[in-house]
């Protein structure tokens, strides 16, 4: 086969989830906060992918302004990625639904009462994130359009199950109910094609759009990204089997450390009282956003805490998201061209 009929063979596999996303590729990049703003997430689109903005800790405010600043930049289509502990998530759903959002995002657990209701009344559709094959029949049982399947390899918060495992057990089982889009671990598009042909409608990356060129993170950050290898991104430590610490992977640094104190600080004060369960949650939270931004924007990449997924040693340089999915479309159609 010739890697022309590899190009046919990846517009086949990737038709479902180009069609659900609006886009001409089904990749999407992943939404990252601070790092997924309209500079990126409009590139990203307009480069022929998705783009999503990170809400993450934003006001209503503020998300109403990036979403008109991101249209300002792209007329493709894009989403927004919303948290669904945000105190003010009805508020953001209903930005998204002035703003007529086309796809919005659902992470960091089910979908709390009325907000499925609420995003889908509002003409968007809804991706979740399903952690596990029980998970995901229950999210398609209850309406989501699409899923994300993401394994611990990934940057950001994580869930104990590799890429590979989850894959494995969800896509057979569901990937002909609603398109499914494999994340975490992927730098490389034979990947991709490995991933469409066990019947992925698509896939999302965030490491790998990190250093894009369009991307705002402090140069700090990508020089962390540059130098790092697989092994460097690590998941961090849980102190206190109380607290309900998410682990996050991010490149090793001093702010392991900064995060072991902080968890020590919100034990002690659910010893005391003074903290219930959530409010603990939400500190912790809190602390994440805070420390990532001191890495993303600050550029203080050693206190801060710089997000990556394992992949992140497949970063080797600085280039413009285009040429980004270009590399990764053309290595998808060598790998699919192969297979004969
Ligand atoms: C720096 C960074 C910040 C992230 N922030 C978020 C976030 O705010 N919300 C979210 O749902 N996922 C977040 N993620 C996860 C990405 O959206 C994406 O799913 C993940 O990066 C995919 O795995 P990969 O890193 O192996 O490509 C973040 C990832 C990184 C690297």
């Amino acid at each position: 086969m010739t890697s022309s009929t590899g190009a046919a063979r990846l517009i086949q596999l990737m038709a479902r989830g180009a069609e659900f996303l609006g886009s001409e590729v089904a990749i999407l990049c992943g939404a990252m906060s601070w790092v997924s703003e309209r500079n990126l997430v409009a590139a990203m689109s307009n480069a022929g992918g998705f783009g999503l903005i990170a809400c993450g800790a934003m006001t209503p405010e503020l998300l109403d302004a990036e979403i008109a600043a991101t249209k300002a930049l792209t007329d493709k289509p894009f989403g927004v990625n919303l948290i669904t502990m945000h105190p003010l998530l009805t508020d953001l759903i209903a930005v998204c639904t002035r703003h007529q959002v086309t796809h919005v995002v659902l992470a960091g657990g089910l979908p709390p009462a009325g907000s499925l209701e609420a995003i889908k009344a509002g003409g968007a559709k809804l991706i979740c994130f399903a952690p596990a094959l029980s998970l995901a029949k229950k999210l398609i049982r209850s309406g989501v359009d699409a899923l994300v399947v993401e394994g611990m390899e990934a940057g950001g918060h994580i869930g104990p199950v590799s890429t590979s495992v989850l894959a494995q057990e969800i896509l057979p089982e569901v990937a002909d109910k609603v398109p499914v889009f494999v994340a975490g671990g992927i730098g490389r598009g034979e990947a991709i094609a490995a991933y469409l042909e066990m019947g992925a409608a698509g896939v999302q990356l965030g490491t790998r759009f990190v250093c894009a060129t369009e991307s705002i993170a402090h140069p700090n950050f990508k020089k962390a990204f540059l130098r790092a290898s697989a092994r460097d991104a690590v998941a961090s430590v849980q102190l206190d089997p109380r607290l309900p610490v998410i682990p996050v992977r991010a490149l090793k640094n001093a702010g392991g450390e900064l995060f072991s104190a902080k968890q020590r600080e919100v034990a002690l004060s659910l010893d005391d009282g003074k903290t219930a369960m959530a409010e603990a949650q939400l500190q912790i939270e809190h602390y994440w956003a805070g420390a990532l931004r001191r890495a993303v924007i600050d550029g203080d990449v050693e206190h801060g805490s710089v997000m990556a997924g394992q992949s992140v040693g497949m970063v080797t340089k600085e280039e413009p998201i285009a040429d980004i999915i270009a590399a990764l479309v053309g290595e998808a159609e060598v790998a699919l061209a192969k297979r004969g």
